[in-house]
């Protein structure tokens, strides 16, 4: 019967290239997120903004998670506190809300847990939870939200984190011309961009990049059929368990907006996206790949660019008297 009115819908429409959905393609689409909360979200966008949950009163999630940029850096590893280099490529929080586990070797659970790291890690914020709650507190006006909020009068990390969690929900990106096609528009991408998605699927991508993020739902070896060359010192999952079977395993990362993205890889080491799609055909499928289909494939990648967040930009209420005061820089020693 479903089959049948889907025939039906494909043919009536045909005359406006709009034919049936595609439900049985490896990649699904990225639904709009339904805020049910707004005013925790929106007290989530002005935590993530705000550069006062850092040490240096200089760096905020958005420094490195940059949501005008594709909600990462473009950076090989981030720069953290005091001029600090990161140990690794910062992924984006665009669609993150997918992602089987955080973080490269999955090593928090979720969102909310993700959300403490960042502000206490000594290369990135290099701040304390208790200073950063401090630093709310002594402001009237998030007083004021947390309590709409979440109606307490004592604020604590885990409402800083959770707000900040609500708001990273949002930002989802659907309507990419991809999903159009997903959903029946065969107008909505090139007949470049088709054939590289049929090359995508054929040379063996999809055994680790599918479901709706195009990845972010499995761990996978970097380097099956050589080695991957490189000086960055991360070892993946094994960092973890120590398991030798687990070195270079990755959280395989979605392929949402990765054209916004670049560089590429765990290390940063690829600004190209035409590359990190050779590298990947070589390392991973053992398949050298025709310049033709690298173009076909990486046409096919940019197709995944969804619509990117929109909102107005936060405004932070001012610090008070009893803010704890910004320390930019760590200082030296006298000589
Ligand atoms: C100094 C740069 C920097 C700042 C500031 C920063 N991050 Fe990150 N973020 C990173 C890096 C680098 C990683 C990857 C770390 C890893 O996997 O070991 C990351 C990972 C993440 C992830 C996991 C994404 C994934 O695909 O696994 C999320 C979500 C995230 N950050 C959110 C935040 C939030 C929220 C804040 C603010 C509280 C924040 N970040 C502040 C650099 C930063
Ligand atoms: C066996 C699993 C596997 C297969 C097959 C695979 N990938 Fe990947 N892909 C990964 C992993 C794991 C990473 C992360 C590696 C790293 O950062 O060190 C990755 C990363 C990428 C990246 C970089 C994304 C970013 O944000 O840094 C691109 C682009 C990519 N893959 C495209 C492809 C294409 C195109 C194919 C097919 C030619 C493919 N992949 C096949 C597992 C796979």
């Amino acid at each position: 019967m479903r089959k049948l009115s889907l025939l039906a819908l494909a043919i009536s429409m045909s005359a406006t290239a709009i034919a049936a959905p595609k439900p049985n393609e490896p990649i699904q689409p990225i639904e709009p997120y339904e805020v049910t909360d707004a005013a925790k979200v929106e007290l989530g966008k002005q935590l993530f903004f705000d550069p006062r949950l850092s040490k240096s009163g200089f760096i905020s999630c958005n420094s490195c998670h940059n949501l005008s940029m594709g909600g990462s850096d473009n950076l090989p590893t981030s720069i953290g506190h005091n001029w600090q280099e990161g140990p690794i490529n910062s992924p984006t929080v665009l669609n993150s809300s997918y992602n089987i586990a955080q973080f490269w070797d999955g090593r928090v659970a979720d969102l909310q847990e993700q959300a403490g790291g960042p502000i206490e890690n000594p290369l990135e914020m290099g701040f304390t939870h208790e200073l950063a709650v401090d630093v709310v507190s002594s402001i009237p006006q998030y007083v004021q939200s947390f309590k709409n909020v979440y109606n307490v009068d004592k604020i604590t990390i885990n409402e800083v984190t959770n707000a900040i969690a609500e708001f990273e929900k949002t930002l989802v990106t659907p309507n990419s011309p991809f999903d159009q096609w997903l959903k029946g528009d065969t107008e909505a991408i090139t007949a470049e961009q088709k054939a590289g998605y049929q090359l995508f699927k054929e040379v063996g991508c999809t055994a680790c990049h599918s479901g709706p993020a195009v990845g972010a739902n499995t761990f996978q070896k970097m380097g099956l059929f050589e080695d991957y060359k490189t000086n960055n010192p991360a070892e993946g999952v094994a960092g973890l368990t120590g398991e030798d079977t687990d070195r270079f395993k990755f959280k395989v990362p979605t392929l949402r907006n990765v054209e916004l993205t670049y560089p590429y890889f765990h290390d940063g080491a690829y600004w190209q996206l035409e590359e990190a799609v050779d590298v990947m055909a070589r390392l991973q499928l053992g398949r050298k790949l025709e310049s033709e289909q690298i173009s076909q494939i990486t046409a096919f990648l940019k197709s995944l660019t969804g619509e990117q967040p929109s909102f107005t930009m936060p405004l932070l209420p001012p610090s008070t008297a009893e803010t704890p005061l910004p320390e930019p820089f760590v200082k030296k020693a006298k000589e």
